[in-house]
């Protein structure tokens, strides 16, 4: 019997504040893939062993906790809803503080190791679209897509602080900035899987775009690749 195709896998990877998300969940709703979250896992992650007491300096430690790490999503990509260990940690990941915490524990390789088997289960039929910061580079680099998003640090603070505002949390438009410059540095300057932008990536600058127009561009890289794919086989 012929090898069954893989799954193919749109790998969406850039900084925070590009409207990766709200863009990566469309997607995935419109293509009728499913939709990992990375972000969410390694807040999950960040989140339950900052709970537990664990520093990111502990790798041993932190390699026991992974081993009793279950992580779940609801199955329908236009719903947020994520489960660690059985409880429903959707909203309470989403602080700055966790997204602080989530960059710290990222850093760590054993973490990032011990995380891919269950970013990588995710690929699935009939596709999927993975948004993080090394979705293209290191989990799923022979993605048939790989789309990095990028947009000026000053669009992007203000995008987040509109996003969290939204959602009823209280911060500082300067304090974000600054926050959110520091946590790119790391996520950029570490040595396992940094955020880089592959090689072979198309880079979009969502400064002056809609989400809707970065969904459109996407989708038409999309059918032009799924369609020379199709040619090829
Ligand atoms: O996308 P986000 O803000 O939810 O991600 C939170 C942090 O998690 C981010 O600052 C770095 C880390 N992260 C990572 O290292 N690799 C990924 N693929 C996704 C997120």
């Amino acid at each position: 019997m012929p090898d069954q195709p893989e799954p193919p896998v749109l790998a969406l990877d850039g900084p925070s504040g590009t409207g990766k998300g709200t863009v990566g969940r469309l997607l995935a709703g419109r293509l009728g893939w499913h939709y990992l979250d990375s972000g969410a896992v390694y807040r999950v992650f960040a989140y339950l062993a900052d709970k537990d007491g664990i520093l990111p300096e502990e790798e041993g430690k932190l390699t026991d906790f992974s081993r009793n790490l279950e992580i779940r999503f609801d199955p329908d990509p236009a719903v947020p809803g994520v489960y660690g260990n059985g409880a429903d940690l959707t909203q309470v990941i989403r602080t700055e503080r966790c997204g602080e915490l989530a960059s710290r524990y990222a850093a760590v390789p054993s973490v990032r190791t011990a995380l891919l088997a269950l970013q990588r289960g995710q690929q699935r039929p009939p596709g999927l679209v993975a948004d993080g910061r090394d979705m293209g580079s290191t989990v799923f680099p022979a993605a048939r897509i790989k789309i990095y998003l990028d947009a000026s640090a000053s669009v992007r603070a203000e995008r987040r602080y509109k996003q969290l505002k939204e959602k009823g949390f209280d911060v500082s438009l300067a304090r974000l900035r600054q926050d959110m410059a520091e946590r790119d540095r790391r996520d950029a300057s570490r040595a396992a899987s940094p955020l880089a932008m592959p090689a072979d990536a198309v880079r979009i600058d969502t400064s002056d775009l809609t989400i809707a127009e970065v969904v459109e561009r996407v989708m038409h890289l999309v059918s032009r690749q799924l369609e020379d794919g199709a040619a090829t086989r």
